[in-house]
This record gives C-alpha cells, sequence and structure tokens, in this order.
C-alpha cells in the first residue's frame, strides 16, 4: 500500500494540502487549456487545423468538467487566478493561431509536454488511497499525449521559430503552473 505523499520531506505540504493544490492547479490548467483552443478556433475557425482543435478541444472541456467537479466535491478553493487564465489562455491561442495553422500546433505540443510532466509528477506522488484521482489524472495525461502527437502531424515543428516559440510557451506554462498550486 502506498500512500499519497509519502516520500514528502520536512516542509512539504502534507497530503490532503498536496491534494488541494493538485486539484487547484489542474482545474486551472484546463480551464487554460480550454481558453487557448477558444482563442485558436477564432483565428482559424476553418480548415484542417481548426477540425483538429475543435476535437481536442472537446477533451478539455471533458478535462475541465471533471476538475470543476472535483472543486465542488472535494471543497478546494478555486485559483484566484481564473480571470487572468481567462484572458491569458486565450491571447495565447489567438496569437500562436495568427501566426498560422503550424504555430497554432506548435503551442499545443509545448502546452502539452508540460502539462505531460505535470501529471506524471502528480500521479508518482499520489498512493492508493487517491488511486481514483491517480487514475482520473493517468487517463488525463494520455489525452494531453495524444494532442502533443497529433500536433506534431500536423507539422507543428515546421514552424518558423519553433524553438524559441517553444521555449517560451513553456516557460509561461511553468509559470502558469507555479502560480496557481499556490493562489
Ligand atoms: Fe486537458
Ligand atoms: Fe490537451
Amino acid at each position: 500500500m502506498r500512500e499519497t505523499a509519502e516520500n514528502r520531506l520536512p516542509g512539504d505540504p502534507d497530503a490532503k494540502t498536496l491534494v488541494e493544490q493538485m486539484i487547484r492547479v489542474d482545474q486551472a490548467g484546463e480551464y487554460g487549456a480550454v481558453r487557448i483552443y477558444a482563442g485558436q478556433l477564432a483565428v482559424l475557425p476553418r480548415g484542417r487545423a481548426a477540425d483538429a482543435i475543435r476535437h481536442m478541444a472537446e477533451r478539455e472541456r471533458e478535462h475541465l468538467d471533471t476538475f470543476d467537479r472535483l472543486i465542488v466535491e472535494r471543497r478546494v478553493r478555486p485559483t484566484l487566478l481564473s480571470p487572468i487564465w481567462h484572458v491569458a489562455g486565450f491571447a495565447l491561442g489567438a496569437a500562436t493561431a495568427a501566426l498560422g495553422p503550424k504555430a497554432a500546433m506548435a503551442c499545443t505540443v509545448a502546452v502539452e509536454e508540460v502539462i505531460d510532466e505535470h501529471y506524471s509528477r502528480q500521479a508518482e506522488q499520489l498512493g492508493d488511497d487517491e488511486a481514483e484521482l491517480r487514475e482520473t489524472i493517468e487517463t488525463f495525461r494520455g489525452d494531453e499525449v495524444a494532442h502533443r502527437d497529433e500536433a506534431l502531424e500536423h507539422g507543428a515543428t515546421e514552424t518558423l521559430g519553433y524553438g524559441v516559440l517553444s521555449a517560451g510557451i513553456k516557460a509561461g506554462s511553468r509559470l502558469a503552473i507555479w502560480l496557481s498550486t499556490r493562489l
């Protein structure tokens, strides 16, 4: 039997706090994902990329619904930063889509790579006492990895300045995770 946060160090949050932080940051992240795709679709409403984006956005909506439900069930205080993610997510989506469909896909690859790491780390910290949450996170991680692969198939890496764009978006995503865990 593995327990949640069993490898925690002195000063690390206890299991209850850790789980609350996970639900808070994941709800914020899935909200951000919904907003990114909304921004992309506002700029690129039609075409091959738009069809793929619409599919991915549907999954993000399901992910968000799940964490919205968990926020209520587990009485977790939601992030205070939703108004920021509302605007920043949409802006990131719209800005990348304005650079073209491949840049929009490059955005998805960058975000999903960060989320893959983030969900993996959470799944490692969750014990058998949180098996259901761990399974949910693992399922969602699988969806995010599939989105990354789909975006790669759409030529994400052929975007001009891919390296810089990707590094910038990853840094922003990591900052958003850090902030939404705490605030
Ligand atoms: Fe998601
Ligand atoms: Fe995703």
